[in-house]
């Protein structure tokens, strides 16, 4: 049997306060009719806009999610967030080594791991991002690229952990290009993460962790994806800043 899947909105750096509010009213309205017991749905928004969406939420299942932190409760940390921060505003969840996180501001597989343990520590349930380059995928190198970030990246965690968070794979080249990998290429992938998973932690707890695939998902291809066996939903980008796109998304993805 198949987990209940989870359509998931990161809404990157976009929407001032006053459109996210906007944003998740519409959201709420088109997703009226969706049952939730099927489905989770999880949006991401900036940080300044969290506890805006959180009231506007309000009594929804909707589930609310930081897009990254640090590690640490507090400190000299300029620019940063902290997991009690997130948790005080109403996060259940956090996106953690998003490929822009680590490509763009040198996230690597050691300051993952370290984020992981510490959103457990605060009963935040991390969503892991991984996934390869187009160079990396040209060399032949999606894989090993995978499992390094998954070595790395889950070193030291208990299986009652890993089976308690959501990883994500994320192509790079997929990523905000209209180019998604096909579901065939994504179900490679995922298929080869559960994998690795059963090796490590067993197949049970294999079996319940969700890996939801992310990289120009529309409502267009949503179902396709779906259809495979280790597809459990969507991460999805652009897609998820306009309610009746990602509410089709979520319609059509459970
Ligand atoms: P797009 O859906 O815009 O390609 O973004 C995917 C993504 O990075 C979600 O985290």
């Amino acid at each position: 049997m198949k987990r209940k899947p989870m359509i998931a909105g990161n809404w990157k750096m976009h929407m001032t306060t006053k459109e996210a509010r906007e944003l998740v009213s519409g959201l709420l309205q088109e997703i009226g009719d969706v049952d939730t017991t099927a489905v989770d749905i999880l949006v991401a928004p900036p940080y300044t806009a969290l506890s805006a969406v959180k009231e506007t939420l309000s009594g929804s299942p909707v589930l609310l999610a930081g897009q990254n932190m640090h590690w640490e409760e507090k400190g000299a940390f300029t620019g940063e967030i902290s997991p009690l921060m997130l948790k005080e505003v109403g996060c259940t969840h956090v996106i953690i080594g998003h490929s822009e996180r680590r490509q763009l501001f040198g996230e690597t597989n050691e300051t993952v791991n370290q984020k992981l343990k510490s959103a457990f520590s605060h009963g935040l349930a991390p969503i892991l991002c991984v996934g390869e380059s187009l160079e990396q995928r040209e060399a032949g190198r999606t894989t090993s690229v995978i499992e390094e970030e998954l070595e790395k990246g889950l070193n030291g965690l208990t299986t009652e952990q890993v089976q308690s968070m959501i990883l994500a794979y994320e192509p790079i080249w997929a990523i905000g290009t209209g180019k998604t990998a096909s579901p065939e290429q994504a179900e490679e992938v995922h298929a080869f993460i559960r994998k690795w998973l059963i090796s490590k932690h067993g197949e049970a707890a294999a079996e319940k962790i969700r890996v939801l695939y992310g990289g120009s998902v529309k409502p267009e291809n949503i179902e396709g994806l779906m259809a495979k066996e280790n597809i459990d939903g969507g991460l999805v980008g652009g897609a998820s800043l306009k309610a009746d796109s990602f509410a089709q998304i979520v319609k059509r993805g459970s």
